[in-house]
């Protein structure tokens, strides 16, 4: 009776150490097949990836207002470096290149004294909310087909909710 339970525990060992060992091996060399399954076909000329001319950009922006509340004034300074060129930013500063930028958030568009604005931006109407100053700044001429404001825009949304809060800063 004895060597029976033994020998029945020593089999019982055997098998289980058997399955282990068979899920182990299927664990660490899976098989995969030779080929794809699919077979991904590149057209002639290769692919290219191209954002359609048809995509509304400022249709898809984020809202900007939200990301007003932790934007940063201190970086918004420093990207202003770049419209510093064009632009002036203090009281009472004169129009360079660009109209001046004082007072410039809800300002009515084309409304700085004494500027010579494009037809295009003459006409578009409305005030500079932060919204307008979202979308026309992340790129320019084509959100004012026609202006006369070379520069190409400022892609990362961050860094345009960074420049708009210190744009902010510039009033009363
Ligand atoms: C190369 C010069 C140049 C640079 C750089 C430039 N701008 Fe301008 N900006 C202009 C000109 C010129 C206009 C007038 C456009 C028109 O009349 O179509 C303008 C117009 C504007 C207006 C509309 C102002 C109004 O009174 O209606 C805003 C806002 C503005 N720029 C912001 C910026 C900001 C912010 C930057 C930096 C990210 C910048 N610009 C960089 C030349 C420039």
């Amino acid at each position: 009776m004895e060597t029976n339970k033994i020998l029945g525990a020593i089999i019982l060992a055997l098998l289980l150490a058997a399955v282990f060992s068979k899920v182990a091996d299927m664990a660490i060399h899976p098989e995969f097949p030779d080929e794809l399954a699919y077979k991904i076909e590149v057209p002639e000329g290769g692919v290219t990836t191209s954002i359609s001319e048809d995509v509304d950009i400022f249709a898809v922006l984020p809202d900007i207002t939200p990301m007003l509340a932790s934007a940063s004034v201190e970086n918004g300074e420093k990207i202003f470096k770049k419209c510093a060129s064009c632009h002036t930013h203090v009281k009472g500063g004169e129009n360079k290149t660009g109209p001046a930028m004082w007072g410039i958030v809800n300002r009515e568009k084309g409304s700085a004294e004494g500027f010579a604005y494009s037809g295009a931006l003459a006409a578009f109407g409305g005030d500079w909310n932060v919204e307008e100053l979202n979308k026309f700044l992340l790129k320019p001429k084509k959100y004012i087909a026609g202006t006369k404001m070379n520069y190409n825009g400022i892609k990362k949304d961050q860094d345009r909710a960074d420049l708009i809060k210190w744009l902010s800063s510039l009033s009363n």
